[in-house]
């Protein structure tokens, strides 16, 4: 049993992110503003959130919707400014809550000053912050990388006559980060904010930071399919995951740790046994390196069950873990399993082992909304039309109430709302006690009620079928958590000798309060949080 009992606040809180264009506009021009979040902040306190990471605010030419920064200690005036940024830093902190900035260090925009100067001749000084190379001898690519946007990672620039990388958007030059002068500059940067008082950065494809030092081609994937994106057609063996990354890790940690509980998280798109060394060798990396199986795994219980198991087993010890449902690049869970399953999906995301990020609007039950091709904002959509990869349909504006709008902005929103949003919105689904947002609420004061819940000790219960069950135990309390992915009745016979408890949560709030014990039938999408009688 873990006999530790103080926990900061990002292993024992909720993170909730949110996409600042999408949520709450109070200029009418319709993107969302950082003072529209300050408005709401009551809104998040009441929902029982503490770390709201941000999405990128500043600015940028929105190539990428701010994950092409041109200025990395600015505001986008479109966004607020820099008076608004200290008005809600404060706010936030005037309730006990955290500010979690995004930071994209792999790239910026092209539009920074930063790359103006490195673009313009070969011997500038910046020349080398980003990564330049000459074109093969018949005057082709460098390599065969590609863009994680379509076609090829590099562009020519014709003035100088060399190649530039870009994982993402030719708009979007990575960054040389063997250079030291990066680093220094870079760092800088983050210091900028951490001297504000922000409490942490997610920071944006950790993983990609730093490519192969000869540049080798990354061979085939041997499982592409069609249908799989084209930048699938290759394993980026060279450009991404490369042991020196580990080293920039721990630079930008040994910088965070100079402000006390801040805290570093990795987004980091990998297989578990990869994904877990960047918490860095003796926990001096990533305090969260993302872990995105429930976004990545199809919705079953075995093999979801199997990847709990097997990141649990491979967490280093004293390694804090984390789970994440949804984010901006992501269809939305309720689109993804459903909105009944979705409620099993919030529970599960609540009551495992590790801290929980969730994505704004997931509270209430926003799926993904259709976006006409001719609408479409996000460069994966119109750079690689006709697969599905548009991520619009997730950023869609958060829904507050059943006015125009969704009572969003007074203005056009950027993109459309969801049609049903008089159903589904804050205002709506406060009055309604069966609603997903208060079946959020009770889920999340519950969890902040029970140490066992968020920060006490896990133990998988084997389980057969669409059935996932798991224990969680504190010092004083333990947990039963029964969870059925399916839409069929199932039979449980969880493995616990002489078992019983009381139903302390459920998705069928008539069971609440009940005592339960042994065998069990199981409804579909239900699921059971029973605290048991030691
Ligand atoms: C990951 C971000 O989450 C995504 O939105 C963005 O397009 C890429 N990184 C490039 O910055």
């Amino acid at each position: 049993m873990n006999r530790k009992d103080t926990y900061l606040w990002w292993q024992k809180e909720i993170i909730y992110q949110i996409y600042p264009r999408s949520f709450y506009d109070s200029s009418g021009n319709g993107t969302g503003d950082l003072n529209g979040i300050l408005q709401k902040l009551d809104y998040l306190e009441e929902l029982g959130v503490k770390g709201i990471w941000i999405s990128p605010f500043f600015p940028s030419p929105m190539a990428d919707f701010g994950y092409d920064v041109s200025d990395y200690t600015g505001i986008h005036p479109l966004i607020g400014n820099m008076d608004d940024f200290d008005r809600l830093l404060e706010g936030i902190h005037k309730r006990g809550m955290k500010m979690i900035l995004d930071f994209v260090p792999n790239h910026s925009s092209d539009e920074h000053p930063w790359f103006q100067e490195s673009k313009s001749s070969r011997d500038n000084p910046k020349r080398d912050w980003y990564v330049w190379k000459d074109p093969k001898p018949d005057g082709s690519e460098p390599n065969n990388w590609l863009s994680e946007f379509g076609g090829s990672a590099w562009t020519l620039d014709e003035n100088t006559g060399q190649y530039y990388l870009h994982t993402y958007l030719d708009k979007q030059p990575d960054l040389n980060w063997r250079n030291p002068e990066v680093h220094e500059a870079m760092l800088n940067c983050m210091r900028f904010w951490l001297d504000k008082g922000v409490d942490g950065f997610r920071v944006d494809v950790m993983w990609q930071m730093i490519k192969d030092k000869q540049f080798r081609d990354n061979p085939p994937n041997p499982d592409y399919t069609e249908d799989m994106s084209p930048y699938d057609k290759l394993l980026p063996v060279y450009s991404s995951d490369q042991p020196e990354v580990h080293d920039v890790v721990r630079e930008m940690r040994k910088l965070t740790d100079q402000y006390p509980e801040t805290v570093l998280i990795g987004e980091i798109y990998l297989p578990i046994q990869d994904l877990v060394t960047y918490y860095g060798h003796d926990l001096q990396g990533a305090q969260l390196p993302f872990n995105f199986q429930l976004v990545e795994l199809p919705w079953e219980a075995r093999r979801i069950e199997a990847a709990i198991n097997e990141y649990e087993a491979s967490l280093p010890s004293e390694g804090w873990p984390n789970w994440v449902l949804g984010n901006h690049d992501k269809s939305r869970i309720a689109s993804r399993v459903g909105p009944q399953q979705a409620r099993i999906a919030a529970m599960l995301l609540l009551t495992l082992k590790g801290t929980p990020t969730m994505y704004y609007g997931d509270e209430i039950g926003m799926t993904d909304v259709h976006i006409p091709v001719e609408m479409a904002n996000d460069p994966r959509e119109t750079k690689v039309p006709g697969k599905g990869l548009g991520r619009d349909p997730e950023r869609t504006p958060m829904q507050w109430d059943s006015s125009e709008n969704a009572g969003f902005t007074n203005g056009k929103p950027w993109l459309p709302l969801m049609e049903n949003y008089k159903k589904f919105n804050v205002a709506s689904e406060s009055k309604d006690q069966d609603s997903m947002l208060n079946f959020y609420r009770r889920l999340i004061k519950l969890r902040a009620s029970e140490k066992a819940l968020s920060v006490g000790d896990f133990y998988p219960v084997p389980a057969e079928g669409n059935v996932l069950a798991y224990r969680r135990e504190g010092p004083k309390k333990a947990f039963l958590i029964i969870l059925n992915l399916g839409d069929q009745k199932e039979q449980v016979d969880p493995e616990l000798p002489q078992w019983k408890g009381t139903v302390r949560f459920s998705t069928h709030s008539e069971k609440e309060g009940k005592e339960i014990k042994g065998s069990l039938i199981l409804q579909p999408d239900e699921g059971l949080l029973i605290e048991l009688k030691q």
